[in-house]
């Protein structure tokens, strides 16, 4: 696991857009996976402005809310739009999102069969939960599931109530990518920012690997790169250890 602390949020979604940006002018056919929520909306405006080719590049995103139609817009499905696809030459059937209407577990298990059919993910870009959740695998999630429905917590549902009228219109169920399904992606790299994440960092870092902690699994990953700002890495006791690119 590499860890990179950078002195903030800025800079965090500097570093974060040139892996990304690397990784598709070394493969313009790469497969990317995305990540929402408030973390990487920096990233996405620095890529936007490297103007980069995404025309053969496939992308296959987290998570999407159950029971919202995609036009929602509050759905991560338009999050992406808004944020990534209106402003780059992605083809409209080259993005993946997982569909929260239907028969959901039906729908994860084909998200899953199309991720193997385009051989995976190169490079997964994640943020994480306060409760160190990644997509939307809340504390007890299975190791090895793969997408399918999940119910969200308290403390995510509190999280994400910031973007919607009133906390009860947050969805109770997501569709998400299992942690058996970004296990699998070839390269990772993790964002965070602020104090709210310093203690979901440092279990998902230093703690025992457990499914109580779904970040900790990425301990297990052979290429993984955390990429958190000063306030994220307050808690980490190896912190004088790490490099760390704020310095003057
Ligand atoms: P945030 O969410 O980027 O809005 O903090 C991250 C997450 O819940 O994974």
């Amino acid at each position: 696991m590499k860890v990179i602390i950078v002195k903030n949020y800025d800079e965090m979604s500097k570093e974060a857009a040139k892996i990304v940006s690397d990784q598709i002018e070394k493969n313009s056919k790469s497969v990317i996976g995305l990540a929402t929520g408030g973390t990487p909306e920096g990233m996405y405006k620095e890529l936007i402005n490297k103007r980069l080719s995404w025309k053969d590049v496939t992308t296959f995103n987290l998570d999407e809310y159950v029971g919202i139609p995609k036009e929602h817009p509050l759905s991560y499905y338009t999050y992406m739009y808004e944020n990534l696809f209106n402003h780059i030459d992605i083809k409209h059937e080259n993005v993946f999102i997982p569909n929260g209407n239907g028969d959901i577990n039906k729908n994860g298990k084909e998200y899953d069969e199309l991720i193997q059919k385009h051989n995976g993910v190169d490079l997964q870009v994640l943020g994480i939960g306060e409760n160190a959740h990644i997509a939307f695998n809340e504390p007890g999630s299975s190791f090895t599931a793969g997408t399918r429905e999940v119910e969200l917590t308290e403390s995510t549902i509190n999280a994400n109530a910031r973007y919607f009228a009133s906390k009860d219109e947050v969805p109770k169920t997501a569709i998400s990518m299992g942690i058996g399904t970004l296990m699998k992606a070839k390269k990772i790299i993790l964002l965070a920012s602020g104090t709210k994440k310093m203690f979901a960092i440092k279990d998902t870092i230093e703690g025992p690997i457990t499914e109580k902690v779904p970040g900790s699994i990425l301990q297990k990953h052979p290429d993984v790169t955390i990429i958190i700002d000063e306030d994220a890495a307050k808690a980490l006791e190896s912190r004088m250890h790490l490099a760390c690119a704020c310095e003057e």
